[in-house]
């Protein structure tokens, strides 16, 4: 009889213990730790970013910029979080992406739909955003955004379809045929960085 009940609260003791949730709520100490961590990457990300379009552009023109793009913005994105070298994740996302592979998740939904609502009430964009998540591979992450704007020279790729340049349009629309990152104007909210930091990295600190 003992025994059994040994074995009974060691099982109440498994639930309970296994049932207990990581806090997801971020102290203001934390996110200000998770701001100067991830400000810091997200420019660097964005930097790396700009100045191969730059170079591309220069290079050959905005088709071949298109073509590089297309190519590199996700090798430059894996490039730089080895750079890095933190267990750090980058993705740039948005509700009218380009590229499949920067559709938004769940949570980045919630974060673009905080900087929309932010845009709407105040007219300006809110400097950031930050959550603690559990992501795909079951670690828990700080995640910073960064707000990214619409520039004049973004508009060659990302415009209104009637002022873009038709043969530049056909490529892209030839790469990315579900393209939905048309149809901005300057000054437009385009998206964010989104950084992924492990929970260890902030803790450190
Ligand atoms: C030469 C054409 C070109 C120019 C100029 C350009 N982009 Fe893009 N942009 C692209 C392509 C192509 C992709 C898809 C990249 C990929 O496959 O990951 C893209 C993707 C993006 C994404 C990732 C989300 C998505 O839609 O897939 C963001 C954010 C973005 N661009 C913002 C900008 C901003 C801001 C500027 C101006 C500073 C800009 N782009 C200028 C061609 C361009």
């Amino acid at each position: 009889m003992k025994k059994f009940k040994i074995f009974y609260f060691f099982i109440f003791f498994l639930i309970v213990s296994c049932g207990k949730k990581e806090d997801l709520t971020v102290s203001l100490v934390n996110e200000m730790k998770v701001k100067d961590v991830g400000e810091k990457y997200a420019v660097e990300f964005l930097r790396t970013l700009k100045q191969s379009l730059m170079k591309a552009m220069n290079k050959g023109g905005p088709y071949n910029a298109v073509e590089f793009c297309s190519e590199k913005a996700q090798y430059l994105t894996r490039l730089v979080e080895e750079r890095i070298d933190k267990g750090i994740k980058l993705k740039r996302t948005s509700f009218k992406y380009r590229n499949p592979l920067n559709k938004p998740d769940k949570y980045e939904k919630e974060a673009l739909s905080v900087f929309e609502e932010y845009y709407k009430r105040f007219g300006q964009l809110r400097p950031y955003y930050v959550q603690k998540v559990k992501e795909k591979d079951g670690k828990y992450y700080y995640r910073y955004y960064k707000p990214i704007v619409v520039k004049p020279l973004c508009l060659i790729c990302h415009g209104n379809p009637e002022d873009m340049d038709p043969q530049l349009y056909r490529i892209i629309k030839e790469k990315y045929p579900k393209d939905k990152a048309v149809g901005y104007k300057v000054g437009d909210f385009r998206g964010v960085v989104r950084v992924s930091i492990p929970v260890k990295v902030i803790e450190k600190l």
